[in-house]
């Protein structure tokens, strides 16, 4: 690693923290606070993109934040706080969304989705959603981000939006003393494993989600080991054996879910657990992932509930991150207005 590298991602506290979650982003983050500078936030402006109970917010802020130290993130190496406490993302976002343009956000997956038929009535912020991640990122000069499968889109965008403030304010940008006109970097998509999207226990063609209405779609970070099971026992599943080889799992969505959690969860590739496993059936497969996931999961839940205890030295924890946070995003931000041409 060189020292200009940096690691910025987040999870919305929106409730419900699930497998997908876990495997597909947090233990992640975990592996990478061992090479990397790392920010992992709270992403709580973004949460609001969609209702939420402002008696239930403050509680899911604390919970991803339990979830984030109980899964290994220690927050005193890295930095750990909730988005809102730094002034700096609302902030750059707003002259990002003066960058960003309307026909690139209009392209974006992820809203036509969340906003469903109803387009007309969902908010504008989110809409506006990707170029408030792009701010998270940019505001830090952040270089690898690692996400899910589902965010590889708005990663993209922000590359482009970098691209394009490069570019557009390139004299600017040159005169502040970036002498190669590069002022906010291409961050990096990390999206990598054999989880990088984790499907719904129910339908293998929906990925995993925290507000599917069935509880029994998904394994929370919070669920004990016999819900663990019993999730496990009636996830949906073809009637044939496991295969010996991946190319096996091709048509078999569900299958392949499976197969897939228990590679990462064991932190091997699908490949090697088809070698001890091809053959077997479900009736034993099953049993033996439930085994894993509640050995992986369990000490989690508890250690989440042992943090969720003391709020206060949660709210504590995020105070301090947010602090250390801003150190690294004022000088950027100051620069950022300087390159716009604002004064003070
Ligand atoms: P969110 O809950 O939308 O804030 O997502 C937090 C992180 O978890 C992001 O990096 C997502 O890409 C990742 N993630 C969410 N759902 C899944 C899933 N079903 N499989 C893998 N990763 C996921
Ligand atoms: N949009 C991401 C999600 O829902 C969360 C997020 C917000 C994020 N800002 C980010 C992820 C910056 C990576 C980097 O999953």
């Amino acid at each position: 690693m060189t020292h200009q590298e940096r690691v910025f991602s987040g999870v919305q506290p929106t409730g419900n923290l699930h497998l997908g979650n876990y495997l597909g982003a947090i233990t992640k983050f975990v592996a990478l606070q061992e090479s990397h500078e790392c920010l992992y936030c709270v992403v709580d402006l973004h949460a609001i993109t969609v209702w939420q109970d402002p008696k239930e917010l403050a509680g899911n802020i604390r919970e991803v934040t339990a979830a984030f130290i109980a899964s290994g993130i220690d927050p005193k190496k890295q930095i750990i706080f909730n988005q809102s406490q730094v002034s700096g993302h609302a902030e750059l976002a707003w002259v990002l969304n003066c960058v960003a343009r309307m026909g690139w956000l209009n392209r974006m997956t992820q809203f036509k989705e969340k906003a469903g038929k109803h387009k007309e009535n969902a908010s504008v912020g989110l809409f506006t959603y990707p170029n408030l991640m792009a701010a998270d990122i940019l505001l830090y000069h952040a270089t690898h981000v690692p996400v899910g499968e589902d965010q590889k889109q708005h990663l993209e965008l922000a590359r482009d939006i970098a691209q394009k403030f490069n570019v557009d304010f390139a004299d600017t940008i040159k005169e502040a003393g970036f002498e190669e006109g590069i002022f906010f970097p291409q961050p990096e998509p990390l999206i990598q494993g054999p989880a990088t999207r984790v499907m719904s226990l129910r339908d293998g063609s929906k990925k995993m989600s925290k507000s599917d209405p069935s509880e029994m779609s998904r394994i929370t970070m919070t669920d004990d080991a016999d819900t663990i099971a019993k999730k496990i026992r009636k996830a949906k599943t073809d009637p044939d054996a496991l295969p010996s080889e991946t190319d096996g799992l091709k048509d078999r969505p569900e299958a392949n879910n499976l197969v897939g959690i228990y590679a990462a969860l064991k932190g091997v590739s699908k490949e090697d657990v088809l070698k001890d496993h091809g053959g077997a059936q479900f009736s034993t497969f099953k049993p033996a992932l439930a085994e894993l996931a509640v050995e992986k999961v369990s000490p989690i839940a508890d250690e989440m509930q042992k943090l969720l205890n003391d709020p206060a030295e949660l709210d504590a924890i995020l105070k301090d991150g947010a602090n250390r946070a801003y150190t690294i995003a004022d000088p950027i931000m100051k620069k950022t207005k300087e390159i716009v041409g604002f004064i003070g």
